[in-house]
């Protein structure tokens, strides 16, 4: 059993396969963390967090009990307003102004398996993966309103998900101004480091790791979009914890809009860490009988380093996060016409690329933006999701006829959130944008922001997207989302629940995208926004993998693939060859390398098949072809950091089969070093007894690879790289 209550101690302990998480009830009134790291057992005893009396500057709630203060107690869902003076997860406004309340321990249940959150994404356990639900319920008795603290620990997943849900059971409306999902205190403890992937647009998932010091970090996006600058991801690590061992205390939210992420350390030494919506935007009525959920928190603990971070997240996100469909299923080498055409095709030049794309062995033709409206430039037609037939006299139908006659596939882009004012969807509804009346509407990339939250809209882009869907045969969709959210009012809402229009644009999102990936499930879908402003497990709930980054450099790509892995596994990015001088940077690396980056995901071609010189046109087929022979390991193997971009001896990564029997090491070279000895790259994960392979015969045992290494073949220049291919015999 996952989920231990213990009466006489009032205690809930949670265990997943490694982890233990557990919890005590304070004087029958206030649940309080008292422990999470490796799995343990206590002995039947109570006080596991040994409060003391503080100063009066920390003052106590219960007259009888002067060891107790908010201001040092681990609480497992703060508000603000009495003694607790760090950031709280909850601060609600009552009908009289007031916003103080008193969230006492209620009662508790224990569920089998789990229930998603209302309308929101998130991880598919059920009881068969060793998966149970604690709800412990709080109670505030002037408001009558309740608060349910969920807690689904996984077993064989190792992770417990959290997630808040309010209901206001009084007779006065209340309102919410923030609800988190997830909070944890560390009693006592605060050596710790904070890390975050941040970065910007074409520079997405750099990885950021500080000392926690006595200073709070807010790792948020406001952009009503997870965003390319922060990824909703928050851990605390030790400062010896490296990619191999030490803890690792994470949380990641399932949840694609604004987000805000807290870690902080008080004056008692007690570490805050939190996740849920962001502050700032958000605010939600909460009437009589109401009730309100927040996106799911994902807890993983790891006591083997980051490396095993990562396992737990690649595995839960594979198997439990994104579509059921997709989990096992391989993905197509595709090519893309975006870098290789922009604006620039027609029909002519879109069939002269899926002739040249078919004999290089790619499977999947994506036609990019410009398909659509009246669609030359960014500068009009996002909305009017009907084919150009000036552009594509014959259809989409007849390309995506030409595709399949050769036995490719046929993808399409579209931005469904977006419309451009020169188009004819803005001149019929020039109230379905996001916009504060009277104010001025800003426009990034020429374009504004659907309201996503009105039904209407969901509706109209729905009916348009599933008819070009059904009617021209489409084996893939790449869903954009280019701009990030400004003038965040809605026509459709009364004046007190504007600020509540961003999450309401989530949620319209999300119904959106389940209607479409339930009405199509055979159809992959791609998400995207300007490259990975929306990596997040939101999205990969509906749409199984993300085009990484508009950065195509094979350079750039190590660092924003390496971030990217922290969190999801290989098979959940696109990555591209794309030619050179590179587009965004200018960077020239060679063609093999730009495969080696792109084929450590899911490989894709994104360049003007039709420039490549005969010697290149060889290596891309061979790319393809040995790519097809090593897929299911890449997209479904255990994926393990080596050596890190920041490194001077290069880059490295590797991915293990789930059955051990093949072994795949990446190393990239960074700049060429004179009089360099080259660099032996010690391996993991392997059988320590079982001999392997290379390509070229040399055998090795899985103890040598791994405790002497393995010696790289020296480079041939700046930007080289090697993929060894080992299998065990
Ligand atoms: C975004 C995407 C690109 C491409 C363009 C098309 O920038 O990230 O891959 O689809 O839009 O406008």
């Amino acid at each position: 059993m996952s989920i231990v209550y213990k009466e006489k101690e009032e205690q809930f302990h949670l265990h997943t396969r490694n982890t233990s998480y557990i919890i005590e009830v304070l004087e029958g009134r206030y649940p309080v963390h008292a422990y999470w790291g490796r799995k343990l057992r206590f002995t039947d005893r109570t006080g596991l967090v040994d409060l003391r009396e503080v100063c009066s500057f920390s003052p106590n709630p219960l007259d009888s009990n002067k060891t107790l203060s908010f201001d040092t107690m681990p609480r497992e869902y703060p508000d603000y307003g009495r003694s607790d003076y760090q950031s709280p997860a909850l601060s609600i406004t009552d009908s009289s102004g007031s916003h103080l309340i008193d969230p006492v321990y209620d009662s508790f249940r224990i569920e089998e398996g789990r229930s998603l959150p209302q309308g929101m994404p998130g991880c598919r356990l059920t009881a068969d993966d060793g998966c149970d639900t604690l709800v412990l319920t709080l109670r505030d008795s002037i408001l009558d309103l309740y608060i349910d603290l969920y807690y689904s620990v996984s077993e064989e997943y190792d992770v417990i998900i959290r997630r808040t849900e309010i209901r206001n059971c009084g007779n006065k409306p209340v309102t919410l101004n923030k609800v988190l999902s997830s909070t944890v205190d560390f009693y006592g403890d605060s050596d710790f480091e904070v890390m975050n992937l941040y970065g910007a647009w074409t520079r997405e998932r750099q990885v950021s790791r500080i000392p926690i010091g006595r200073s709070g970090h807010l790792v948020d996006s406001k952009r009503g979009a997870s965003s390319h600058e922060q990824n909703p991801f928050l851990a605390l690590l030790r400062p010896e914890t490296d990619e191999f061992s030490g803890d690792v205390y994470s949380m990641s939210l399932v949840y694609s809009g604004s987000f805000m992420a807290e870690a902080a350390v008080n004056s008692y030494g007690k570490t805050r860490m939190q996740i849920g919506l962001q502050e700032i935007d958000f605010q939600w009525q909460l009437e009589p009988s109401g009730s309100f959920t927040t996106p799911e928190a994902l807890l993983v603990f790891s006591p083997d380093g980051l490396n095993g971070m990562s396992g737990i997240y690649h595995r839960l996100f594979r198997e439990r996060l994104c579509p059921a469909p997709w989990s096992k299923r391989e993905r197509p080498v595709l090519m893309n016409n975006w870098e290789a055409t922009y604006f620039d095709f027609n029909e002519e030049k879109i069939k002269a690329l899926i002739d040249e794309g078919h004999s290089l062995g790619m499977e999947l033709f994506v036609l990019d933006d410009g398909w659509f409206g009246r669609r030359d430039s960014d500068a009009s037609g996002l909305g009017d999701w009907f084919t150009n037939l000036q552009k594509l006299p014959g259809g989409l139908k007849s390309l995506s006829d030409y595709a399949h006659r050769k036995g490719m596939q046929f993808g399409l882009w579209f931005e469904p959130e977006m419309i451009s004012p020169d188009s004819d969807l803005y001149r019929s509804h020039p109230d379905w944008c996001l916009h504060v009346p009277g104010r001025y509407r800003s426009e990034g990339r020429n374009q504004l922001v659907l309201d996503m939250g009105r039904q209407e809209i969901q509706d109209y882009l729905y009916g348009s997207i599933a008819a070009i869907l059904s009617e021209n045969g489409i084996d893939y969709v790449k869903w954009d989302m280019n701009r990030n959210i400004t003038e965040a009012g809605s026509a459709a809402l009364p004046s007190e629940r504007q600020k509540e229009t961003s999450h309401r644009y989530i949620l319209g999102l999300y119904s959106l995208m389940d209607r479409l990936v339930n009405e199509f499930p055979e159809i992959l879908f791609e998400s995207c926004s300007g490259g990975g402003g929306r990596f997040d497990p939101g999205m990969l709930y509906y749409m199984p993998q993300t085009w990484t980054s508009d950065n195509t450099d094979s350079y750039e790509r190590l660092f924003i693939q390496w971030g990217t892995s922290y969190l999801y596994p290989p098979v959940t990015m696109g990555a591209h060859v794309s030619e050179v001088p590179n587009h965004q940077v200018k960077r020239i690396t060679p063609i093999e390398t730009r495969g080696n980056a792109a084929m450590s995901a899911n490989l894709g071609y994104e360049l003007d098949l039709m420039k490549l010189l005969p010697e290149e046109r060889e290596k891309v087929a061979k790319q393809v072809e040995f790519y097809k022979k090593i897929r299911r390991t890449i997209q479904f193997g255990d994926f393990i950091r080596l050596l890190p971009p920041s490194s001077d001896r290069g880059t490295a990564w590797m991915t293990v089969s789930d059955d051990g029997a093949e072994v795949l090491v990446f190393y990239f070279g960074h700049l060429l070093r004179p009089n360099d000895l080259g660099c032996r790259l010690k391996l993991r994960s392997l059988d320590t007894d079982r001999l392997y392979m290379t390509e070229d015969g040399e055998k090795y045992y899985g103890s040598e690879l791994m405790y002497a290494g393995i010696s790289l073949p020296p480079l041939d220049c700046d930007f080289d790289s090697r993929l060894i291919r080992l299998q065990a015999i």
